[in-house]
């Protein structure tokens, strides 16, 4: 008889962003004429700009001639794409990187969930609290993550809870931990750790053989200069961390797909034998055999965010979210809440009014105000209490949507 991986099993229902477009639909189906704002999963909704449009454009009618169609791409990306990232998003901050240290893919979703395909079963792996669900169910799957108990977290990881209390600043693990998911900007408190904040942890990685797993999807809504873009801004990182990038936020890219990841070839860990192995390596490995290659089209379309007129372009639509970001969080504190976030983010993080949990509070906002926010408890135990808004919407159904709560 077939067998299943058991640890499926264990993972709650339902993916969180799954979880609430059920509700949400469930409550539309209820209430036909609701006129629902959502603020929920960070989608965006600017459509793709011009820049990209025209390249992708040119990109389809060369698939259409026999002289310039391309078949299978390299498994790690085009040298055209991977060269103008290096130049405009990492040489423009000091930060140097060889080709073959950069990995094009279909988003960071995908790569933040695989990259644990080339880490040993046995690592313990750390994430804040509240944290993007990805990083704890993909380590579910793999069988790393031990018991969910009864208080919603599970028995091997380690959490490192970033609360107001703190500033959303998480504190370095008092137990041995290997494996150390960062993610900032910071899905989803929307807050921020500087660059001396950064560098404890690549310092503690670096004493404690530890590897950070750094997720940047968000830095392009950075507007503080002392807030590090990529985590190779930090001396030493090189030696001890991952960097994840997406063009989902930045670029409008969420239905179009691209990201990347980097894995510069001094990151190391060790094998059975206690041997160094660079990581950089097993993940082209992976690559190869599990992995054909971000489509061509979208890779050019990626391309032409760096030109002169995708650059402004794509800095106009960063600029509108930042504005619906001000926006709600003017809107919320006016209306009496308590807001974090949303400076260097399109995610606001709100308390939830005295007396009512996150998943309680998302059922008012659905049902009284018709707006979908996403429920911090969903992020994590230290996430309850508090919910959080996306500013990736129109400008009017955000204006609307203060209003409401007004
Ligand atoms: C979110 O809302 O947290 C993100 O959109 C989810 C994602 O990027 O996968």
């Amino acid at each position: 008889m077939v067998t299943i991986n058991d640890n499926f099993q264990k993972l709650p229902g339902s993916y969180l962003f799954s979880e609430i477009a059920k509700r949400v639909a469930k409550y539309k189906e209820e209430n036909p004429q609701a006129e629902v704002i959502r603020m929920g999963i960070g989608d965006v909704t600017l459509p793709l700009c011009d820049a990209v449009i025209k390249a992708m454009h040119k990109a389809v009618d060369e698939m259409a001639s026999s002289e310039t169609f391309r078949g299978y791409g390299p498994e790690q990306g085009y040298k055209f794409l991977i060269e103008t990232i290096i130049k405009n998003d990492f040489n423009t901050r000091g930060v140097t990187l060889d080709t073959d240290e950069m990995f094009i893919s279909d988003g960071a979703k995908s790569d933040t969930g695989n990259i644990g395909d080339i880490l040993g079963l046995g690592n313990i792996i750390a994430v804040t609290d509240p944290v993007y669900p990805v990083y704890i169910d993909t380590n579910v799957m793999a069988g790393r993550a031990g018991d969910l108990l009864e208080n919603g977290q599970w028995s091997k990881i380690v959490y490192l809870p970033c609360t107001a209390e703190n500033g959303f600043v998480p504190s370095l693990p008092k137990e041995k931990v290997d494996v150390i998911y960062l993610c900032f900007p910071n899905n989803p408190t929307g807050t921020t750790l500087t660059k001396d904040q950064l560098k404890q942890w690549v310092d503690y990685a670096k004493a404690n053989d530890a590897l950070i797993l750094f997720d940047a999807a968000y830095e392009a809504f950075i507007t503080e200069d002392d807030v590090p873009h990529s985590i190779y801004e930090i001396e030493g990182a090189k030696d001890c961390a991952i960097e994840f990038r997406s063009f989902s936020k930045s670029a409008g890219f969420t239905g179009t797909r691209c990201g990347l990841t980097v894995i510069p070839k001094t990151v190391k860990a060790r094998n059975a034998k206690g041997e160094l192995v660079a990581l950089n390596g097993l993940w082209n490995r992976r690559q190869c055999t599990k992995f054909n290659g971000t489509a061509y089209i979208i890779q050019r379309a990626a391309e032409a965010v760096y030109s002169e007129e995708g650059k402004k372009q794509v800095k106009d639509a960063i600029n509108y979210y930042l504005g619906n970001a001000r926006i709600i969080r003017e809107g919320l504190q006016k209306a009496g809440y308590t807001v974090f976030g949303g400076k260097n983010s399109p995610y606001i993080w709100a308390k939830t009014p005295a007396g009512m949990n996150s998943w309680q509070f998302f059922d008012y906002l659905l049902k009284e105000k018709n707006i979908v926010a996403t429920p911090g408890v969903g992020f994590g135990t230290s996430g309850e209490g508090y919910i959080r808004f996306s500013a990736l919407g129109g400008r009017e159904a955000t204006i609307k949507a203060m209003e409401r709560l007004g």
